[in-house]
């Protein structure tokens, strides 16, 4: 009877928080302004948050991709090797993974999330459903390098399958996109077979983007609103929600969605050991969700190493799709 292996290797310290958020918030107002990275979005409130979102009429990329999935997973597992090592980077609670533990037949299905404590009970569960599969959940920061420890296994043991779902991919910039898709080419291993299973959302209508990012009941709003309540917690800031409207624009120029709370009036912000003054209509950015082609991202994974990529969309012609899921051979 297997059981589940679990590391943390990623420890992030109160004080080290702090300092970052301290030093996004005090950001010169030009060029930049103030910023707070996207991932204080996901406290217990904001990831159900996210998870409402994904319900949402307007906010196609879950639905889209799940549709791509389901209408070509045949198609995916046979470019992608039986019995290999299926490395699933934001994990999460594992559903569109073990999705695909029927048909790829993994040998061992790693798990990696900021925190293994999120991939504790999963897994668990997961083990009781699949007890040939060796289950390991690895806490890792994995935006900052994607060093994965021997509990996920030799390189040269198996085929790899580096899994990327979600469009998570669009909160990186094209550089630091390029960068992360290097190390996930060297995480594929030495290998034949091995490649990376990935969800892009793509470039479309301004007005069907800004819509999946202002939805019309508000929880898109609330979701970035939220990191307020997050930040006056982890720093002692005294933001009020009142203060602080939601913004979602598409800047064509950097094909990218970007997110901001913007000040309802001037106000200064306080936290112990200093402050900052904002006027009234000046901005938080908080979040970019990068918007690709497929030429484009295919360019990038070759850029990174990777053989050209098989491409899936919602649509006949694949530059029409909404969403597409890609397999790149490494
Ligand atoms: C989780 C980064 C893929 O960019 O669409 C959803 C986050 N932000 N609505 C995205 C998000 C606002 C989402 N990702």
């Amino acid at each position: 009877m297997k059981t589940p292996v679990f590391v943390q290797l990623h420890h992030d310290s109160a004080e080290h928080i702090r300092e970052e958020l301290i030093h996004g918030l005090t950001a010169n107002p030009q060029p930049g302004g103030a910023t707070v990275s996207p991932k204080f979005l996901y406290d217990a409130l904001g990831s159900r948050l996210f998870e409402a979102i994904t319900e949402l009429p307007e906010y196609y990329p879950t639905r889209t991709e799940a549709a791509i999935f389901k209408a070509h997973v045949q198609a995916m597992v046979r470019s992608a090797p039986q019995g290999a090592t299926l490395i699933d980077l934001g994990a999460g609670n594992c559903g569109k993974a073990a999705s695909l533990f029927g048909l790829l037949a993994p040998s061992r299905y790693v798990a990696v999330d900021i925190s293994v404590d999120f991939l504790r009970a999963t897994l668990a569960a997961l083990q009781r459903q699949y007890p040939a599969i060796d289950m390991v959940g690895i806490g890792l920061d994995f935006s900052q390098t994607l060093d994965l420890p021997p509990e996920a296994g030799e390189p040269d043991a198996g085929p790899r399958v580096l899994f990327y779902p979600g469009s998570s991919i669009g909160n990186f910039t094209p550089r630091q996109a390029l960068d992360f898709l290097r190390q996930v080419r060297e995480a594929c291993g030495p290998v034949a077979g091995s490649g990376l299973l990935i969800g892009v959302d793509l470039v479309k209508d301004a007005t069907e983007l800004e819509a999946a990012y202002d939805d019309a009941l508000g929880v898109t709003a609330a979701f970035n609103r939220n990191l307020i309540s997050n930040v006056n917690r982890l720093v002692g800031t005294d933001l009020r929600l009142a203060d602080w409207a939601h913004h979602a624009l598409f800047n064509r120029n950097e094909s990218r969605i970007e997110m901001h709370l913007v000040a309802q009036r001037d106000l200064t912000v306080q936290w112990p050991g200093g402050q900052r003054a904002f006027s009234q209509g000046e901005r938080i950015h908080t979040e970019n969700s990068y918007k690709w082609t497929v030429s484009g991202f295919s360019q990038l994974l070759r850029e990174a190493g990777f053989a050209e990529p098989l491409v899936w969309t919602d649509a006949p012609t694949r530059d029409a799709g909404r969403f597409a899921v890609m397999w790149a051979g490494a």
